[in-house]
């Protein structure tokens, strides 16, 4: 939880509001550490306190409230951090990820410390013992799932995949560059090389990206800098890539990316930057580009449908993420997690209970 803004995240005693009619209280049994946690704190984002982090999470279901239909006590279940109202414009308009009503950056849920109301990120505050969320925030998942797959899946691989196959719509044959590799970054790069893709350019600043790169599928690794465009170039027979994916969150990646794509080919942004981070681009570059370039929110999926899914292939062994977890915490070292995520090292550290 992090008291106030600037202040280092600790670890408190809070008190849970009493499950509601359709609210699920959920054991939280494994939580990733992403980097939008960290923009809560590193002044991207501007957040109310105190807050509960966390929003990658699996648990089990220990308490389900009255007309809840979904799940009953006992069910293993990854978090959603947009539920999809399914009545808004966007759910009725097949853009669920869009959902005028879920996607709540922090909302105080009836939880307290010290009898003082207490906000949770994006509506779920999963870095705890238990969670109290509605129902639609839960999505059952099969009990053989491991928890750290389940939790994964609920935000770093549903973004990656789903901005790489419904997003961008990526076809085999397909070059494909992806800037920063960080849990989604990685996921991309596996859902590329699933999707067929080739070349699949992995860039990062970290030189210790480049093994983890290879293991999720990367076919060449590069280190960002003024380069980058060029490099890209030679690895695509002098075109540039069809797909550039950025995975950092700031302008200079997503200027990079734009300029390192071929005329015509696409780029797609799904790192999340701060508001005064301008991109600049020019009006006649837009035009003679023809280049497109879009976001990609949560995968822009309907998670309810495509986590399922998710969880299939994994156990099915088409989909691998044990690449994805390099350290395994406690609550107490999430602040070291985010001092390894500002350093570029590792992919994912998970917290489990
Ligand atoms: N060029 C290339 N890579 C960079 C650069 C840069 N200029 N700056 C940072 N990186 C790399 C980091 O070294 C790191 O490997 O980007 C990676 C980001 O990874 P994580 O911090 O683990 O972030 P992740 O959780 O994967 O999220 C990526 O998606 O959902 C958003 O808010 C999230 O904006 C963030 C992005
Ligand atoms: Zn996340």
């Amino acid at each position: 939880m992090v008291r106030d803004a600037g202040a280092a995240p600790t670890v408190e005693e809070v008190r849970l509001p009493e499950v509601g009619p359709g609210q699920v209280r959920v054991r939280i049994r494994a939580a990733g550490v992403c980097h939008s946690d960290l923009s809560m704190i590193n002044g991207t984002l501007s957040p109310p306190h105190p807050l509960i982090l966390g929003h990658e999470a699996a648990g089990e279901v220990v308490e389900a409230g009255a007309g809840v239909t979904r799940v009953t006590a006992g069910a293993h279940v990854a978090l959603n951090w947009s539920p999809p109202c399914r009545e808004c414009w966007f759910c009725t308009h097949g853009e669920p990820w869009l959902c005028s009503v879920a996607n709540i950056a922090a909302l105080e849920n009836g939880s307290t410390l010290d009898g003082a109301p207490v906000y949770v990120t994006l509506g779920l505050g999963a870095f705890a013992e238990q969670v109290v969320v509605p129902e639609r925030a839960v999505i059952p998942v099969p009990a053989e799932l491991p928890w750290e797959s389940a939790a994964l899946l609920g935000c770093a691989v549903l973004t990656g995949t789903g901005a790489v196959r419904n997003t961008a719509g990526v076809r085999a044959g397909d070059a494909v560059l992806v800037i920063g590799l960080g849990g989604v970054g990685l996921s991309v790069v596996a859902a590329a090389r699933a999707a067929g893709a080739g070349p699949v350019i992995a860039v990062d600043v970290s030189t210790a990206k480049k093994a983890l790169a290879e293991a999720a599928g990367a076919t060449d690794f590069l280190v960002s800098g003024d380069t980058l465009s060029k490099e890209v170039r030679r690895l695509t027979g002098g075109r540039g890539a069809d797909h550039a994916f950025e995975c950092v969150g700031r302008a200079a990646t997503i200027r990079a990316a734009w300029r390192a794509t071929r005329r015509g080919g696409q780029v797609t942004v799904v790192g999340m930057g701060p508001a005064d981070d301008m991109v600049q681009l020019s009006a006649l570059d837009i035009f003679s580009s023809a280049r497109t370039l879009r976001a990609s929110v949560y995968g822009s999926s309907d998670p309810d449908n495509e986590v399922p899914q998710l969880a299939r292939d994994v156990l099915a062994g088409a989909l691998r993420l044990d690449h994805l977890v390099t350290d395994r915490i406690g609550l107490a070292e999430i602040p070291a997690a985010f001092d390894r995520m500002s350093r570029g090292e590792g992919a994912r550290s998970v917290v489990t209970f």
